[in-house]
């Protein structure tokens, strides 16, 4: 087994400041950056903060950014950087920083609250429902999800601008939009709840512009931009000028509804 000594460059500091710190940390065969920052914790820093639970890219605790790039810590691996670079990690740009790498991601908890559950289906029991294949499959994509919250770090309607974080659920959360739009068996619409214009005019979809940045960060590899929010924006532009809906809301307006 090989080892050699590598430079990292660790953002240290908490709500009211910090800076990078210089660190040389013993690397082996085979480890990823988390491997490296426990190291560091055991050798060095026995106080630097770092959320972290499962190493194994499924909790999605452990998510920062690695040379500017956001990745989990755990699933990077350090053979992706030659042996005399400086590894930079600092913690993610779009939330408050706690201490050290952690970060505040309630934001994200906050808007997960704001998206109404799936309606079940009138007159039929859970082990009644049944759907095709292929709506089956296109949902489970969006289910593969672990909440890294690397996506909505990274998109930039949030990540520089502060001020639209109260009118933007971000690319996970409009996911989630689209996934119970497309969902078969939603009865959200038979309860009054039009999913498409709350995704619209309640939770920013129109600020997204499909640059696709959620999508190249998601290390789930889910098609995010592509399979659910282009065709979410597909379908607000079918109702908002479909002709009968066109017509009904104009009958409504006339009648005062
Ligand atoms: S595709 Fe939309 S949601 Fe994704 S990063 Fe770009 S603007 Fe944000
Ligand atoms: S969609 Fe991907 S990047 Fe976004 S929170 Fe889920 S797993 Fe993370
Ligand atoms: S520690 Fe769980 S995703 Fe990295």
């Amino acid at each position: 087994m090989s080892t050699y000594d590598a430079r990292f460059r660790i953002w240290r500091g908490d709500a009211d400041g910090g800076g990078l710190t210089d660190y040389t940390v013993e690397v082996h065969d085979g480890e990823v950056v988390l491997d490296i920052v426990h190291r560091l914790q055991a050798t060095q820093a026995p106080d630097l903060a770092v959320r972290w639970n499962c190493k194994a890219g499924k909790c999605g605790s452990c998510s920062a950014e690695i040379n500017g790039r956001p990745r989990l810590l755990c699933m990077t691996r350090m053979s992706v950087f030659a042996r005399d670079e400086t590894v930079t990690i600092t913690p993610m740009r779009a939330f408050p920083v706690i201490r050290d790498l952690v970060t505040d991601v309630s934001f994200n908890y906050a808007k997960a609250r704001e998206i109404p559950a799936f309606v079940p289906p009138a007159g039929l029991a859970p082990g009644e429902y049944r759907m095709k294949q292929e709506d089956v499959d296109r949902s489970q994509e969006f289910r593969k999800c672990i909440e890294c919250f690397l996506c909505q770090n990274t998109c930039h309607v949030v990540r520089d601008h502060e001020e639209n974080k109260p009118v933007f659920a971000g690319p996970r959360f409009l996911m989630r939009i689209a996934e119970l739009d497309m969902h078969p068996l939603d009865a959200a619409e038979d309860s009054g709840l039009d999913r498409r214009r709350t995704a619209q005019d309640d939770h920013g979809l129109g600020y997204c512009n499909i640059t696709k940045c959620c999508t190249e960060v998601c290390p789930e590899d889910i098609a995010i931009t592509d399979n659910a929010l282009i065709p979410m924006k597909e379908r607000v532009v079918d109702r908002r000028y479909d002709p009968v809906v066109w017509l009904g809301n104009r009958i409504r307006r006339r009648n005062g509804a």
